[in-house]
Order: C-alpha cells, then structure tokens, then sequence
C-alpha cells in the first residue's frame, strides 16, 4: 500500500508483512458446480472506501482472535498488521518481539508481533502480524493485509531464525490447501460518490467465472524476486504510441519497454514525467503544477489512453485519467497519473500504477515459485473496460463525481455540456488561463490543504 501525500507524490513502494507459520485450515465448501459459489468475493466481504479523489482504498474482513477487522488488501507489500486500539484480538500468542513499518507519506505501523488464529473468507490459519494500536497509516480501515512476494515481508524477517512462523497470510492459506492454485485475483470497482460500496472482485485460487477469459491472456513474467513489477510495452494517447524512456535496464527487457509496479494499494498513479507530458500537456487549458507533481485539467477533459502488456492495449477508462478534489465547494480537477518529484522516483520501477490504472482490468498474480512449485510467478490481465461504452458514460460519472465533491444530487441526464453548472467553479477551471503562475499559487493552497494522496509505501 502506497500512501502519496499529494505535497510529495513521490514514489511508492508497498506496505510489507510477510510471514511463514504451520497451520491448520478448515476445509473449504467447494461447490464447484455453482458458479456463484467460485465467484468468492462475498466471503470476503471486498469494499471500497472512498474518502474523497486522493483516499480510495479496497478492504476486506479479516477475524483475527474473534475480532474482526477490516483490512487495506495492498499488492504493494507482504505484511499483515492490525490496529488493535479499539478491537482486541484474544487467544495471541506473543512472539517477544517488536516491528515498525514505515510508510512512504511517514506514516507508521508499529508494536508487538503476535501470532492468532485469522479466518479469511473460508481459510482458518494461524497467522503472525503486528499489533499496532492506534497507527496513524489507518485510512477508514482498522489494519493492512499485504498480499505482495513473501521475500518482501518485514514480519518474515523479523521472524526468520526463530521458532515462530512468520509466514505471509496467503503463504499459510496455500501451505494449508495445497491443491488450491497459488494465484489472487482482482477486479476493483469505480465509484464517483463518497463512502463505502462494494470493492468488486477478490479471489484466492479460483476465477470470477464471468472473467475466465483471464486465462487465455498474456503470461507477463514478474521481473524481480520481491514485488509483483512487470514490463509495460508503452503507452497510446489519443491514437499515438508512446514508448521507451526507462530508468532500468532488465534482463529480457526490450529496448522500449519500461518497469510498472502494479500496486492495489495506490490510490493514483505515479508515472514519468514524459509520460505524464503526453498523456496531459496537450489538453487546453492545462498546466504542470510543480508544487503537486500533477497536471492540473479542466474537469471535463476527456483522455483517450491504453496501457500496452504483452501486446495487448488495455484501455483507461476516461474518469479515471482525472481526478477532482474540492477547493471550498467547487471541483479543480488534476491528472490521476502524477509524476515523481524531482529526485524521489520509485526505486525499483518507471511507473506505480495503482487504482487509476488497476479498476480498468481484472488482474490475476500467481505466486508460483514465490511460494511453492517450480513454474515463475506470472501476472495475467483482462480488459474490462470498453473504450466507446467508457465514452458515453464518462459525462454522468463526472456530473457524479462533482456532486459528490460539492454533496450535491447530480441531475439525472449528466451534462454533456462543457460548462454545465457553473456556480462556484472560480478562475482556475477554465481553459484560457495562460497566468498559470498565479493560478498554481491559488490551488497551492487548496490542494495542500485538501489532498492526501492514498500511497502508502514502506521505507523501512
Ligand atoms: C463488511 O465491510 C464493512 C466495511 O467495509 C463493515 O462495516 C461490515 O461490518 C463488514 N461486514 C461483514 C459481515 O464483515
Ligand atoms: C486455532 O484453531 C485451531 C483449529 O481450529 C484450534 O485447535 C486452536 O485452539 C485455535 N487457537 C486459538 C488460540 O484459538
Ligand atoms: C516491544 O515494545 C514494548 C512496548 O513498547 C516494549 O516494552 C518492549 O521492551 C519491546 N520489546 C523489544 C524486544 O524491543
Ligand atoms: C505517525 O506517527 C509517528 C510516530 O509513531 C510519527 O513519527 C509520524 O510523523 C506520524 N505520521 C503522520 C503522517 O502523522
Ligand atoms: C469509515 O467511514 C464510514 C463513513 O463512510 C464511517 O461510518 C466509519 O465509522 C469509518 N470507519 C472507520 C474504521 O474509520
Ligand atoms: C532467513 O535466514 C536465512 C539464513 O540466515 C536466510 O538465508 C534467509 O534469506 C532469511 N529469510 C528471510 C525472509 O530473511
Ligand atoms: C464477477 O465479475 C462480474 C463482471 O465484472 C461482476 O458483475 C460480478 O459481480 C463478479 N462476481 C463476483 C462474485 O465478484
Ligand atoms: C541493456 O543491457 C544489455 C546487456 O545486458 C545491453 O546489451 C544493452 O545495450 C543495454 N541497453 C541499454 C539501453 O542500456
Ligand atoms: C502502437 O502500439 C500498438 C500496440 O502495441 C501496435 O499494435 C502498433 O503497431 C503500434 N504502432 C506504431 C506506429 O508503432
Ligand atoms: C464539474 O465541475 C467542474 C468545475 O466546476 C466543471 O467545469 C465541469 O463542467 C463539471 N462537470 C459536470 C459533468 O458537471
Ligand atoms: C479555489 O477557491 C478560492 C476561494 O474560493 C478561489 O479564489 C480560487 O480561485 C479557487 N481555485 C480554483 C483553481 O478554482
């Protein structure tokens, strides 16, 4: 998980916990004649929070000791940590030892690592994880499950060369069903309007059956030992390819190819900055503003942008390619794929694509060696976004997207119009605007004040 406080959208890295540990598990109901039933999101109860443009974040429930939290499901880190302020987990087990993670935007997970019975969905197993009352990383949710490579978790480390396991919660969930598939699938869901909805689709070991299309997709290799980072062949704005430019020279990496971190728990994107260029630099009225690593756009700039794996384009949803937070009660809108700050660009990777990028396709990590077995771990993409029927909807989404910033009821209908309600938007929104200069230093402000970019990565 990523946390980017918007002042520094930096990089990100994940939150990390990993773990090994022996374990026990209930079998699980297989009832493989009923669809519905593979379709295992429901027992996980996967939501999203939105907490406005820079505070999305995807939980499920976890019970750990009878209690039960809700837990960030992050792909950018390995560790499993609890804020056991107000929930108490009973029956733990305490190892005698202490574990801090540090996070990219300075917030920290801190305390005591214990080990407990934890039932995820239909799994029962023994599982270590930090206890940390009142860690300030909480964002709506009350703890952190790292589903990133074991090698990146702290707790693993932590407990490496004693007698606990400190193995990561899904290495003890395959441990226990060995002939469950190794591999986590994603579908995260959009939502333009404040509070709790349901997350979409998270699955461990089996397909959302109406996505199965996912297994003839590309096999992308993961290309380093600890973080779910593949090849990205390029980009396509508005019809026109934009590739190379990498920071990172890889074996098997093509002379065009760039790095991606594909991370659940980063709200955004962070991506080069000649990228960010093409994607934003030629919409009228935009402007690069410095202070926040983000162009700022009109509201209703309309972006037409593929992200290209293995060959294949994925489309970007337009809503996706802006986000909008609120300056007192009128939207300002700015480029949901941000830039690193000078000197701060993600240590292992070009781009960090987060949710921005992630809610455009059903995504599907398998572990393989990272956990057991001899294949590569791989991740596997599926479009589900359609650019054309994207197109048409993208006015109502926004109309809802303003409403909820400014908690008014959108009218039904969306305004395909430009410049639709109109009150309150104030001089930054506009197109003309060639003052970018004190125009950035009017939502220096607003911005600084109102943005907390959901990044949360771990320093140390
Ligand atoms: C489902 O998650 C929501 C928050 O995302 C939580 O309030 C609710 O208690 C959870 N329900 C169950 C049955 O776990
Ligand atoms: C953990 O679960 C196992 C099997 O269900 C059970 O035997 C054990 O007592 C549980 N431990 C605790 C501390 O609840
Ligand atoms: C762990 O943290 C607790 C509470 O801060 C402290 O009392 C204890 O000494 C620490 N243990 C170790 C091994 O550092
Ligand atoms: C979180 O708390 C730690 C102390 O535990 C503090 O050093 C840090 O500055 C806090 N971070 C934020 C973002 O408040
Ligand atoms: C999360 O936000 C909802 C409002 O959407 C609030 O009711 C709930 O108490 C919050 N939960 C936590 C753990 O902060
Ligand atoms: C655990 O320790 C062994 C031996 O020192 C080392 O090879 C291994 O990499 C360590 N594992 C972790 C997760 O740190
Ligand atoms: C499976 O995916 C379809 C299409 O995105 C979605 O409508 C359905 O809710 C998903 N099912 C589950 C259980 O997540
Ligand atoms: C990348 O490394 C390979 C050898 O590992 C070398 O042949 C190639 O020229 C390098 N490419 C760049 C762009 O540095
Ligand atoms: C642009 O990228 C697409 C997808 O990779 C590819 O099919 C197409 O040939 C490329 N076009 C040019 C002009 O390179
Ligand atoms: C959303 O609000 C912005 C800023 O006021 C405005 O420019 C834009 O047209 C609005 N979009 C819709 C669809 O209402
Ligand atoms: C933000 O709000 C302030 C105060 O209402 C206004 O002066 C300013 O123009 C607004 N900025 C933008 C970019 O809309």
């Amino acid at each position: 998980m990523l946390a980017l406080s918007i002042a520094t959208l930096l990089y990100v890295v994940a939150r990390s916990a990993a773990v090994s540990l022996p374990f026990e598990t209930r079998p699980r109901t297989f009832q493989p004649v009923h669809e519905s039933l593979k379709d295992a999101s429901t027992p996980f109860n996967f939501s999203q929070y939105n907490g406005g443009a820079l505070e999305v974040i995807y939980m499920a429930s976890l019970t750990v000791g009878g209690a039960e939290f809700q837990v960030q499901l992050d792909t950018g880190s390995s560790d499993l940590w609890l804020d056991t302020a107000n929930l108490k987990p009973s029956g733990t087990q305490d190892t005698g030892l202490n574990r801090s993670i540090t996070y990219f935007d300075q917030s920290v997970a801190a305390g005591s690592i214990l080990i407990s019975n934890a039932t995820f969905g239909d799994f029962t197993v023994p599982q270590a994880f930090i206890s940390a009352p009142g860690s300030n990383a909480t964002n709506n949710d009350t703890g952190l499950l790292g589903v990133g490579p074991p090698k990146l978790s702290k707790i693993s480390a932590t407990l490496n060369a004693t007698v606990f396991n400190g193995a990561t919660l899904l290495e003890n969930i395959f441990a226990a069903n060995p002939s469950e598939p190794n591999y986590i699938t994603f579908q995260l869901s959009r939502s333009e309007s404040m509070g709790t909805t349901s997350g979409g689709t998270f699955t461990i070991g089996e397909l959302n059956s109406t996505l199965s299309g996912i297994s003839s997709a590309p096999k992308l290799d993961v290309v380093t030992p600890d973080k779910w980072i593949i090849f990205v062949d390029g980009i396509i704005v508005n019809g026109k390819n934009v590739t190379g430019n990498s920071r990172f020279n890889m074996t098997g990496q093509g002379p065009t190819q760039t790095l991606a971190y594909l991370d659940t728990g980063t709200s955004l994107a962070v991506i080069p900055r000649v990228y960010a260029d093409a994607i934003y630099s030629s919409v009228p009225g935009a402007f690069f503003f410095a202070a926040q690593n983000a162009y700022v756009v009109p509201c209703d700039t309309k972006i037409d942008l593929s992200f290209v794996f293995g060959g294949v384009a994925y489309p970007v949803h337009p809503i996706d390619t802006v986000n909008a937070f609120a300056n007192g009660t009128a939207p300002v809108c700015f480029g949901a794929f941000t830039v690193p700050s000078e000197g701060h660009e993600p240590p292992a990777e070009d781009f960090v694509l987060g949710d921005s990028f992630l809610r455009n396709v059903y995504s599907l990590y398998d572990f393989g060696s990272f956990i057991s077995g001899t294949t590569p771990p791989f991740i596997q993409l599926l479009s589900t976004t359609d650019a054309s029927a994207a197109d048409s909807e993208f006015a109502a989404l926004s109309a809802q997207r303003n409403a909820s910033i400014t908690g008014t009821v959108p009218s039904t209908g969306g305004g395909a119009g430009s410049g639709g309600g109109g009150s309150g938007s104030g001089a930054g929104s506009g197109t003309g605007g060639k003052s970018g200069a004190s125009r950035s230093t009017m939502l220096s402000t607003a911005i600084l004040s109102a943005i907390a970019f959901g990044v949360v990565v771990v320093l140390n």
